[in-house]
């Protein structure tokens, strides 16, 4: 942390900063240059907030020059993460060696549209299903999901195909019973900030994928795995799905930047999910292939059987001719980029 002196700063305000900063344990190396004094304190980093420095006479400004998440940030853990994802003896990998496509239906609605959205994943060369039972909807009288039904066909579609899978869970009391099924748990846009939902998710043992909210900053976002790390969890895949701008045609605006922003920053995987930026499936495969262009660990995409049907976000959902593409991109794009394709 460096504090920055004003001008007129006098010995006596230099001398209390020094003081207050030693009083916690800290300490304060004072550097006098030809207008400002600057302060470079080294120490216990949450003692020096409580010190409220900023309010002391002739300090300017306050800066904090290490991440404010830590379990998660890079500075303590260079080597980018890889977290797997099913049962033992047949896990998936996302990090940085590898590729993942996940992929199914935006939300299950019975065995045998789940089941076909699978297939269809799988062909395309989806290694981890997505599928939601408890859907985060704007209108109280839109499908809901079919709750822990769903979880059980999820269950019965991974017996079925070896795929296991990632569902999301909006509310920290199903967090026990969406854990006892899934084989991630997903935190969506909606809940990024539902601290007390991220701290649960923490304590349940499953890896979680965590979406950025839609109006959230990379550092809140960063700092909502930090909740979920705190509990004891590392194993945190973040998910870019687009932030709200002024631009209508989307349903959010893809931040393609965030990807190489947070691998500089954190040592968790980040893959993106063009479906649900977009809300438009013209434009999932030029999004997918712009993320894997960017570095992505992986991307999620909406699949139906019969989007023109489906009870949820139909009009992004893939099928036929834009899967095939999906798959051709996933497929040869990740080895031109030196990944290899998982
Ligand atoms: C939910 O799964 C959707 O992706 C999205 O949040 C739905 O938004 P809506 O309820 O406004 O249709
Ligand atoms: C989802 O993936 O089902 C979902 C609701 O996504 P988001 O949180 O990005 O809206």
């Amino acid at each position: 942390m460096v504090v920055v002196m004003s001008p007129e700063a006098t010995e006596e305000d230099i001398a209390r900063v020094v003081s207050r900063v030693e009083g916690v344990g800290g300490e304060a190396f004072v550097s006098r240059g030809m207008s400002r004094t600057i302060i470079g304190l080294v120490g216990d980093i949450e003692s020096f907030h409580h010190l409220n420095l900023r309010t002391l006479g002739g300090v300017a400004d306050v800066h904090r020059i290490s991440d404010p998440f830590k379990l998660v940030s890079r500075q303590h853990h260079a080597q980018r993460s890889t977290v797997w994802v099913g049962q033992p003896g047949r896990q998936v990998p996302v990090g940085p060696d590898s590729f993942t496509l996940i992929a199914g239906p935006c939300a299950v609605e019975s065995p045998e549209q789940t089941v076909e959205a699978a297939r269809m994943a799988q062909s395309a060369g989806a290694t981890i299903l997505r599928g939601g039972a408890f859907k985060p909807r704007t209108s109280p009288y839109a499908f809901q999901g079919l709750g822990e039904r769903g979880l059980e066909i999820l269950a019965s579609v991974r017996e079925a195909t070896g795929m296991p899978f990632v569902t999301e869970v909006v509310d920290s009391r199903d967090v026990e019973l969406v854990a006892s099924h899934a084989d991630m748990l997903q935190i969506g846009t909606r809940h990024m900030a539902n601290f007390g939902l991220l701290q649960a998710v923490g304590e349940a043992g499953k890896p979680v994928l965590l979406k950025r909210g839609m109006s959230a900053t990379i550092e809140e976002w960063l700092m909502a795995a930090e909740y979920i790390a705190q509990r004891g969890l590392l194993d945190i895949v973040l998910c870019e799905s687009g932030i709200r701008t002024f631009e209508p045609s989307t349903r959010n605006t893809l931040d393609l930047s965030s990807v190489p922003v947070v691998q500089a920053t954190t040592h968790l995987p980040i893959i993106v999910d063009p479906s649900h930026s977009a809300g438009r499936k013209d434009l999932v495969v030029p999004l997918a292939s712009g993320a894997i262009g960017v570095g992505a660990d992986g991307i999620v995409v909406d699949v139906h059987p019969k989007p023109e049907l489906a009870l949820c976000d139909g009009p992004q959902a893939l099928d036929g001719t834009e899967l095939r593409d999906l798959a051709k991109a996933v497929r040869r794009l990740p080895p031109v980029l030196g990944r290899v394709s998982a």
